[in-house]
């Protein structure tokens, strides 16, 4: 073959590889949450190589990252020693990175190489920035729950691609085995799992599992999934209490709901206002982003048990069950443990008592009966007749009329000189005149 011939025909591959690989890349929308972008590119006689990969200035990532692409770059140098055909093969490495909060970074590198045929490795890398290590899936999912895993990947698949799924490698590669589910990054709210080429089908395939589905398995939870995030962009609610001002606390039980808790969250967010919410452990676990923000913008959380019985009608083992299961739930969501306890129509006796322990037990000085009337005006009106310094308000975030009335209220509070505080505040700030704050025993 002329040299002039083999240039230009090296230049159309080049040019073809360059366009189709930002096609591909333009596809698939890259994520590069993490690192500085690299771009290497040579050229031989026979073949090209092209390396994407980030630079992450974490000592122990980068070198995983480049023992990788050493590796597959050394294995592709000695199959493509002896090629000899016209068509240029091709090493070429490309990635993503995310970043799921400030301790977890994911690198997923995509290998592709055209010798005779072309083929495609995905490989991944997890870095635990807490402890400065690479982990693998059973540093953050239980070892015996493989069967789960198993079975959602079997399940999923079966029903986007049921054609697919009746061969012996689709059964082999979705079974329980840590060696089929090595292969993942983590997302800010999802695990995704990367099927290789000729494992589950033959081409390669993801698998996007949401962190609510794994909860149980999963063992992120205490390094605060979203609350972390969160955290890194919001700062703390800056508050100016000024303690000779009067105070009082709104406080809303029986939450959290989807519908009107947020529609509260925002009147008083947008006056700088706090209030308390003294929600369910049963409805704490299945809301962990409304009770988040609650935490983020400056609210306090109280556990209203988990089941709203009355205490006092209860043995001392199953009181100690309802605080201590809603103190459980609330704490898996925020990673706080409340401080304070409204007890289900407001009933203690000296069990209740003994079960608080060290946090205390609040009632109310005002009840506003908005479950009764469900009415907003009556709801303002006894609010703004009955309020005074030191009020502590009980509301039910339950009601379309309850958010109104905070609507109103929150402002209207404001307006005629009240600080808008959660109750602890309150009781730090010692307006606890009606007794309506009582230490546990
Ligand atoms: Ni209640």
């Amino acid at each position: 073959m002329n040299k002039r011939i083999l240039v230009c025909g090296f230049l159309m591959m080049f040019i073809l590889f360059g366009c189709s690989k930002q096609t591909l890349e333009g596809s698939v929308n890259p994520h590069r949450e993490y690192g500085e972008h690299q771009s290497e590119l040579s050229y031989d006689k026979h073949y090209v190589t092209s390396l994407n990969y980030p630079h992450t200035n974490i000592e122990i990532l980068d070198d995983a990252i480049k023992d990788i692409i050493h590796q597959h770059q050394d294995r592709f140098l000695a199959d493509v020693a002896n090629y000899q055909e016209e068509e240029i093969a091709e090493f070429n490495v490309s990635y993503q990175s995310y970043i799921k909060d400030e301790r977890y970074i994911s690198v997923k590198l995509d290998i592709y190489r055209t010798i005779y045929q072309t083929s495609e490795t995905i490989e991944t890398l997890v870095y635990d920035t807490k402890n400065n290590t690479m982990i693998d899936l059973f540093d953050i999912y239980d070892e015996d729950a493989m069967q789960e895993l198993s079975s959602y990947t079997i399940s999923y698949f079966q029903t986007n691609f049921p054609e697919e799924c009746n061969t012996s490698n689709f059964k082999i590669a979705s079974s329980p085995s840590l060696a089929n589910f090595n292969h993942f990054v983590l997302r800010k709210d999802a695990i995704v799992f990367y099927f290789q080429e000729n494992t589950l089908f033959d081409r390669s395939a993801t698998l996007e599992i949401p962190y609510d589905e794994l909860n149980e398995h999963m063992h992120l939870k205490s390094e605060k999934p979203v609350f972390v995030a969160y955290d890194q962009v919001l700062n703390e609610p800056v508050k100016n209490i000024d303690p000779n001002k009067p105070m009082i606390a709104l406080t809303f039980d029986d939450g959290p709901t989807k519908k009107y808790t947020p529609v509260i969250l925002d009147a008083l967010k947008e006056h700088h206002a706090s209030a308390t919410f003294f929600v369910l452990g049963s409805k704490a676990e299945s809301e962990p982003k409304i009770l988040q923000r609650m935490i983020l913008e400056g609210n306090e959380i109280g556990n209203h048990t988990y089941s709203h019985k009355q205490l006092t009608t209860l043995s001392k083992e199953r009181i100690e069950e309802e605080i201590t299961h809603t103190q459980e739930s609330i704490y898996k969501v925020t990673n706080q443990y409340p401080q304070i306890i409204r007890p289900p129509y407001g009933s203690r006796n000296d069990t209740v008592l003994q079960c608080a322990d060290d946090k205390k037990i609040v009632t109310w000085t005002i009840d506003t009966e908005d479950w009764r009337s469900k009415n907003t005006e009556k709801v303002v009106q006894i609010v703004l007749d009955q309020v005074e310094d030191g009020s502590i308000i009980l509301m039910h975030d339950l009601y379309a009329s309850t958010a109104e009335a905070a609507i109103i209220l929150i402002p209207e509070l404001q307006e005629r000189g009240y600080q808008l505080v959660t109750v602890s505040e309150l009781y730090a700030y010692g307006k606890n005149n009606a007794g309506k704050i009582i230490e546990g025993k």
